[in-house]
């Protein structure tokens, strides 16, 4: 409950890039980490975490030698993910998703597995959304996914253009009910 309200305070002062008054519920959380092969996952990117809630989901998911870079704007986001997660698999980033490929450039990442992301992009200025998207899609490993939710399905098409496919489910029990996209880099 403690969480959710400070999620809230958060959210009502940057509702512009949080996009959301109340953190992903569990079933969203499972429903995303679940479309994660431990087995093929070693590198994660995480886009705009908030506080944490499928953070925490993913790293119950990966393998002992996964890493998570994870990329968060909000500065009380950041000192809440910095003080609840104590795990060398994961690397807070605090920057904007705009600027992964120079932070995996720096680590000498090539390419990665997946990239779970819940910017808001419908809120954001589109040619924002699409050079992150675009950066997403040419980080990816051939084969790799992103997988991103919405609160509506007006993106899809835009991520069919991006990846040349999208699959889409519908997760009721979420405040809003939530969509999650997934597509596939060939
Ligand atoms: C809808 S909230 C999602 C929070 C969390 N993932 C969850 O599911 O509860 C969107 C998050 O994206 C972050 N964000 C917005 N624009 C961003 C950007 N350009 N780079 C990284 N994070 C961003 C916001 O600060 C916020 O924490």
């Amino acid at each position: 409950m403690i969480q959710r309200i400070n999620f809230l305070r958060e959210s009502i002062r940057n509702l512009k890039t949080t996009g959301s008054v109340a953190r992903s519920s569990r079933f969203l959380c499972r429903r995303i980490a679940g479309k994660i092969d431990p087995e093929h996952a070693r590198v994660v990117l995480e886009l705009g975490p908030g506080d944490g809630a499928i953070t925490r989901h993913l790293l119950d998911r990966l393998h002992p030698d996964a890493q998570v870079l994870v990329f968060e704007i909000n500065d009380a986001f950041i000192d809440k993910l910095r003080t609840e997660f104590d795990d060398p698999r994961i690397t807070l980033i605090h920057d904007s998703a705009e600027n992964i490929g120079r932070h995996l450039e720096e680590r000498g990442i090539q390419s990665v597995d997946y990239i779970i992301s819940g910017i808001p992009f419908v809120m954001l200025p589109e040619s924002l959304a699409e050079n992150i998207t675009e950066a997403c899609r040419q980080w990816l490993r051939p084969g790799g996914k992103f997988i991103q939710f919405h609160y509506s399905p007006l993106l899809v098409q835009f991520y069919r253009r991006v990846f040349g496919n999208a699959a889409v489910d519908f997760i009721p029990l979420n405040i809003p009910p939530a969509f999650v996209v997934s597509c596939e880099k060939q």
